[in-house]
């Protein structure tokens, strides 16, 4: 992790269920619409009920009106869940001919600056792009690692939570390969 504004986030995984998570802020695998989806979008928007959705709405009425770009992060109300906020970022669908790499890492920084704007001081990520967009899990993880481990950030605790012992199994495999101690 960076040194930076002294503190070092904390990272953390573990296997759950992103929407239970009792931290400031969420991430979102979201799509550029911002209007639902399935996995952990569904789950979100199911579970943080319609006021989510409506702030949705209200993004692509004002800043995003093209939808929210692959790689960029946007934040709002987490509604009905444990957390403050859900900070939706679009990631890259995997290609093997196209190396869209640094759009999922882009998915990582420009979450934590989310974050940091709102004051999160703790932020839950999910296994960005692994699903649907069927990024190699192993890969995703080594990315998404690196790319926390190395952002400068004044937030302290950095979770990822990981749906399935595959997941869960990747994660700790690539923290150790970065020699990224654990909280
Ligand atoms: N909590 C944590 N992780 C979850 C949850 C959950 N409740 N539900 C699913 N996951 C995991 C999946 O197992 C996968 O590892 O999240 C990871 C990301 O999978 P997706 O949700 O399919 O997201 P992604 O691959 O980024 O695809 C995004 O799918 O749902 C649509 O609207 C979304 O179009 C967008 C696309």
């Amino acid at each position: 992790m960076s040194e930076s504004s002294g503190a070092t986030p904390r990272l953390t995984l573990l296997r759950g269920d992103i929407t239970e998570q009792q931290v400031d802020a969420i991430v979102n695998a979201a799509n550029s619409s911002l209007l639902g989806g399935g996995g952990v979008d569904g789950a979100i928007h199911r579970r943080g009920g319609p006021e989510i959705l409506e702030e949705c709405r209200a993004l692509r009425a004002s800043k995003y009106g093209r939808g929210l770009p692959t790689g960029r992060a946007a934040a709002t109300t987490a509604g009905r869940l444990p957390a403050r906020w859900v900070i939706h970022t679009v990631g890259p669908v995997f290609s093997s001919s196209d190396d869209r790499s640094e759009l999922l890492a882009d998915c990582h920084r420009n979450s934590l600056l989310v974050a940091e704007e709102l004051g999160a001081r703790s932020v839950a990520f999910p296994a960005i792009s692994t699903g649907v967009y069927r990024w190699p899990i192993d890969d995703a993880a080594i990315i998404a690692l690196r790319t926390v481990s190395q952002a400068p950030s004044s937030v302290a605790e950095i979770r990822f939570v990981l749906f399935d012992d595959r997941a869960l199994t990747a994660f700790r495999q690539a923290a150790d390969s970065l020699g990224l101690p654990l909280g």
